[in-house]
């Protein structure tokens, strides 16, 4: 017992390292400190997070490396944009400079999708509008088997960044990616359509966190004076692209839910209901077509 509680009290230099680091991202304002340190720590030795807990140790190279990680981190660059990927769902995705990083919020679209597509094996395309990364489009590839994927951008430079993603997803031949304003190079009909698209007000740029502001792409972020412009313009031509029973499943912004929710039905869409995200903010907003049954039955 004598010896355990010495070795518990013993400081190897990593954790030295990582005070010092914890200390410098707490005065920069950095969110979650201690767990953007370990994970710089981790980057710069090269080894996984959890290695560090068993008291790595950090070679003069690395640790020199590491201080650099950290000044950048301190500086407000993303710990996902200094690494190089993010986690997403079951997959890691590469990021670069040109695509938005996906958000742990963006996996209640994931998840609202699959809860109204019980019957994987009935969905064969999937079409998604702004794919960036490809994080939403790569993980519904991966919950529905039979499907084959179109994931559109206005940026060559995010589609790279998606079909390496595609790449080391191992779904490469299951998906096509395409230069295209929004649905104008698009054809065809999809069982589920989903877009992230960018609903951020443009006079809300001085107060966005300065990760995302100086680091996310503008066209990733900003959709005109209200932030509606994506969703004025998706929402009136969508149903030419979806299957009858097709399923679209839409992010939204916090505050967004109503007048989102009002554009799809007046673009004669039925809507399936909101889904909050795990902060209780109604992120996703899926809507389907009106049924024909319903529409003689109007008639
Ligand atoms: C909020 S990001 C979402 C990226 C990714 N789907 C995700 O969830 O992480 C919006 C994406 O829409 C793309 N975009 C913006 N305007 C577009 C347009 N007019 N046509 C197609 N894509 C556009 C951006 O380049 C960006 O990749």
């Amino acid at each position: 017992m004598k010896g355990l509680k010495k070795k518990a009290e013993v400081m190897t230099p990593s954790d030295t390292l990582l005070d010092w680091a914890r200390q410098v991202l707490d005065q920069a304002g950095v969110a979650y400190a201690a767990l953007d340190s370990r994970l710089l720590l981790a980057h710069a030795m090269g080894c996984a997070p959890e290695a560090l807990l068993s008291g790595a140790d950090v070679a003069a190279d690395p640790e020199q490396r590491f201080r650099q990680l950290v000044q950048r981190r301190a500086a407000r660059e993303p710990v996902g944009k200094i690494l190089g990927f993010r986690d997403f769902w079951k997959d890691r995705f590469h990021v670069s400079a040109d695509t938005l990083e996906p958000r742990p919020e963006s996996e209640t679209l994931i998840e609202s999708v699959l809860s109204l597509c019980p019957q994987r094996a009935a969905v064969t395309s999937i079409l998604d509008l702004g794919t960036g990364t490809g994080c939403l489009l790569l993980s519904l590839l991966r919950e529905f088997p039979h499907a084959l994927g179109t994931g559109v951008d206005l940026s060559q430079a995010a589609l790279s960044v998606a079909e390496a993603n595609a790449q080391a997803c191992g779904l490469k031949d299951r998906v096509r990616f395409m230069l295209s304003d929004w649905l104008s190079a698009v054809d065809g009909t999809y069982d589920i359509i989903v877009s992230n698209p960018p609903y951020i007000r443009a006079d809300d740029r001085a107060h966005l966190m300065p990760e995302v502001r100086d680091y996310d792409p503008a066209l990733a972020l900003f959709a005109g004076a209200d932030g509606l412009d994506a969703y004025r313009m998706l929402l009136p031509r969508i149903s030419a692209y979806l299957a009858p029973k097709g399923l679209l499943a839409l992010e939204i912004g916090a505050g967004q839910s109503s007048v989102v929710q009002a554009l799809g039905e007046s673009a004669g869409l039925l809507h399936r209901g909101t889904v909050n995200d795990l902060a209780g903010i109604p992120r996703c907003i899926l809507f389907q077509p009106m049924s024909p049954l319903k529409d003689l039955s109007h008639a």
